[in-house]
């Protein structure tokens, strides 16, 4: 039964959810959870993926807009037949000391699907991830770890360079919302609170071609039970609707590439120099972060003798870690960089001009890698999200490096990776995690792996 206590520490609703004096009194059993349904839950340990864990009637259910401890009202989002469920809080019976107000009027129950953490402070939310990055090396590697997050300089808003939204029928344009392809669409009077300075503004003014508006498909609704279909995706068209990528770019330019059109070259700074980019390509996307990680990779060389050496720069976008492992090994030793995106590597082979013993090799990392014979000293690796896989890991260490740096933008492809690289032979010696999306439960680590 939903039954609220009048707590004085109580939250405030997330967004226009009636208060709970209004609901409907039911009490639902687990396997009658349905996509509207409100139930009472205590709140348990965050997850991966920016919710926490509750048990109703012993069936979970991943809960946004959350924090663990609270008691809540949670609304089912998402039921999974004999599974678990989703929902998000709309009433808040029993607040964590540290829930703040979220400032955006985006974060809400159905709301934007950019932040997760906004109704925390900043420390709670560093704590949050580093709790997550620990749990999911304990899970997946075995390893013990308490992690701390790193904050970058900033106040957690205005950091995110690059952002790329939609357009949908009625010419909105903005970020997904949660677990859809629907647009919430910002502008002057609600921006988005962490895209930099100027990116909100900008969508509300850009030109949008005549091609590009006959593109836009109705958007995708959700299913009776809460999921939205499988869209046909593409870069171009994800969930039938077209995408702007905004830019700002370090050089103090704006700039707005519709997918499929040729974007201008920008200019990055970091490292104590300047990278040439695609303004639809690659780059970290934190305006602190390409410092921040490149100085946490030159850390993580630290030490080992590499002077003359061999590096490995895989995935290497435009060259910012091959940049890295060019000071560590001199003139005297030699870096290849791997990366699949043609643009991007014509862009390395400029940006690493300097260091003559700098190569760029377009192509997959597993295909290249197969063709280089030589052995390698130190690899830096920065795969995607899914990370780099137990035959990528297995092929790295059978080349007997010194020492490989991984730079990992998700917690659980960081612990697979890093069993993998325990059963080839490599311990995971430094771990650094950085707070690199804030008010999100993304999270950057830079992982230093040694020969066990
Ligand atoms: C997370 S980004 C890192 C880029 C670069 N290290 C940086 O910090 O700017 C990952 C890069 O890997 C590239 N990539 C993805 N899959 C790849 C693969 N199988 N082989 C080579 N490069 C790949 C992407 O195009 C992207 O540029």
């Amino acid at each position: 039964m939903i039954t609220p206590t009048a707590d004085p520490s109580a939250g405030e609703p997330s967004g226009a959810a009636p208060g709970p004096g209004e609901r409907p009194i039911v009490e639902p059993s687990a396997d009658d959870l349905a996509p509207g349904l409100e139930v009472e839950v205590d709140v348990g340990p965050v997850a991966h993926g920016g919710h926490c864990v509750a048990r109703y009637d012993g069936r979970v259910i991943f809960v946004r807009l959350a924090l663990p401890g609270e008691r809540v009202i949670v609304k089912i989002t998402e039921a999974r037949r004999g599974s678990f469920c989703r929902g998000e809080a709309v009433w808040v019976l029993r607040a964590d000391p540290r829930r703040v107000e979220a400032p955006c009027g985006h974060f809400r129950p159905d709301g934007c699907g950019g932040c997760d953490f906004q109704h925390a402070q900043a420390d709670l939310q560093r704590e949050l991830k580093g709790f997550v990055v620990a749990e999911q090396l304990q899970r997946l590697a075995g390893v013990e770890r308490a992690v701390t997050v790193e904050p970058l300089p900033g106040d957690g808003f205005g950091w995110r360079t690059r952002v790329r939204w939609a357009l949908d029928a009625g010419g909105r344009i903005g970020p997904r919302r949660v677990r859809s392809h629907r647009v919430e669409a910002v502008n002057a009077a609600g921006p988005c609170l962490i895209a930099a300075p100027g990116l909100t503004e900008l969508a509300g003014s850009i030109d949008i071609p005549t091609g590009v508006r006959r593109a836009v498909r109705p958007a995708a609704t959700a299913q009776p039970d809460g999921r939205t279909p499988r869209a046909r995706r593409s870069r171009s068209t994800a969930g039938g609707l077209p995408e702007v990528t905004l830019t700002a770019a370090g050089d103090g330019t704006l700039t707005a590439v519709w997918a499929g059109a040729d974007a201008p070259v920008v200019t990055e700074h970091a490292a104590g120099r300047d990278f040439s980019v695609a303004a639809d390509g690659f780059w970290q996307v934190h305006a602190a972060a390409a410092q921040t990680l490149s100085q946490a990779v030159a850390d993580a060389l630290e030490g080992i003798e590499l002077a003359g050496g061999t590096g490995w720069d895989l995935y290497g976008g435009v060259g910012l870690f091959a940049e890295i492992l060019c000071r560590a090994v001199g003139t005297a030793g030699s870096v290849i960089m791997v990366e699949t995106d043609p643009a991007a590597c014509e862009l390395a082979v400029t940006n690493l001009t300097r260091h003559p013993q700098a190569a760029v090799r377009q192509g997959r990392v597993d295909e290249v890698i197969g063709e280089i014979d030589s052995s390698v000293d130190a690899v830096v690796l920065d795969p995607p999200r899914s990370g780099a896989g137990p035959s990528m890991c297995a092929a790295i260490a059978a080349r007997a490096p010194a020492v490989i740096v991984y730079v990992a933008c998700d917690p659980a492809a960081l612990g697979r990776d890093t069993a993998a690289l325990a059963g080839s032979g490599y311990r995971l010696d430094t771990l650094r995690a950085f707070d690199a999306f804030p008010q999100t439960h993304h999270v950057e680590c830079v992982a230093r792996f040694l020969p066990a």
